[in-house]
């Protein structure tokens, strides 16, 4: 579904450094608001890349964190940072546009992944296994990009967005990375009202939206932050 990352993966210690201060200073801190105590949930984070999510919400506290993704390359990376620092996270390889049922997580996380759903066929069907993967009552957190973002302008991250002038829901984009060589991403366009749709069409109640807090008050967030209930 991603052989992308696969390709990335061998790049991403260079992506990782690069969002290191934008991480710390501003990811970080507005999941961790956002999602409020951690202590003793049950985790599932979806699209987990190398693990920074999976392995921060273990040191703040969940007793249990599985990872999933796509691509075998970033899971294999999450696995070395597991062995070198034994967390307990456990990590598999899973398409999360057809995920089955693992558990009944306290909390489903979803970092900068739905934007990968290629029509909205695949979004629905994303946000259905993050529904299915939730206990009642449970939590979806997850970071999707701001469709509100000015395109060609490099980012408080770094990152460059290329999209269409007017674009519409499941338009492809690309990002660019100024990693050396220059990395590219291909993502899709999703206005707030698709997320939306996908998560009531799931069953998700209680749909809330903010931005990633900790930018200068000008400037328009990179990523939005969008948590629904089961
Ligand atoms: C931008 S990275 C984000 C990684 C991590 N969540 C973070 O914030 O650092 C996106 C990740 O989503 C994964 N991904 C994309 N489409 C996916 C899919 N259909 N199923 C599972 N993982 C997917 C990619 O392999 C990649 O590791």
């Amino acid at each position: 579904m991603t052989p992308q990352y696969d390709l990335i993966a061998a790049q991403y210690g260079e992506v990782d450094r690069l969002l290191q201060s934008y991480r710390e200073n501003v990811e970080i801190p507005s999941i961790l608001r956002a999602l409020g105590p951690v202590d003793g949930a049950s985790v599932l984070d979806l699209g987990c890349g190398t693990g920074p999510f999976t392995r921060l919400l273990r040191r703040e506290g969940a007793a249990d964190v599985l990872g999933v993704d796509a691509s075998g390359p970033m899971i294999e990376l999450a696995h070395l940072e597991e062995g070198e620092e034994p967390l307990g996270v456990r990590y598999e390889v899973r398409d999360i546009a057809d995920l089955p049922v693992l558990g009944a997580f306290d909390l489903v996380t979803a970092a900068a992944v739905l934007h990968y759903a290629d029509s909205f066929d695949t979004l629905t069907r994303m946000c259905r296994g993050a529904y299915a993967n939730l206990a009642p009552g449970g939590r979806l957190l997850a970071v999707v990009g701001n469709p509100g973002l000015e395109p060609e302008v490099p980012q408080p991250n770094g990152f460059i967005l290329h999209r269409p002038a007017v674009p519409r829901d499941g338009d492809p984009c690309t990002i660019s990375i100024p990693t050396d060589p220059p990395s590219t991403l291909a993502v899709h366009f999703w206005t707030r009202a698709a997320y939306e749709r996908a998560l009531t069409a799931c069953g998700f109640t209680d749909i809330t939206w903010e931005p990633l807090h900790g930018l200068p008050a000008a400037t328009e967030p990179v990523n939005l932050i969008v948590t629904a209930r089961r």
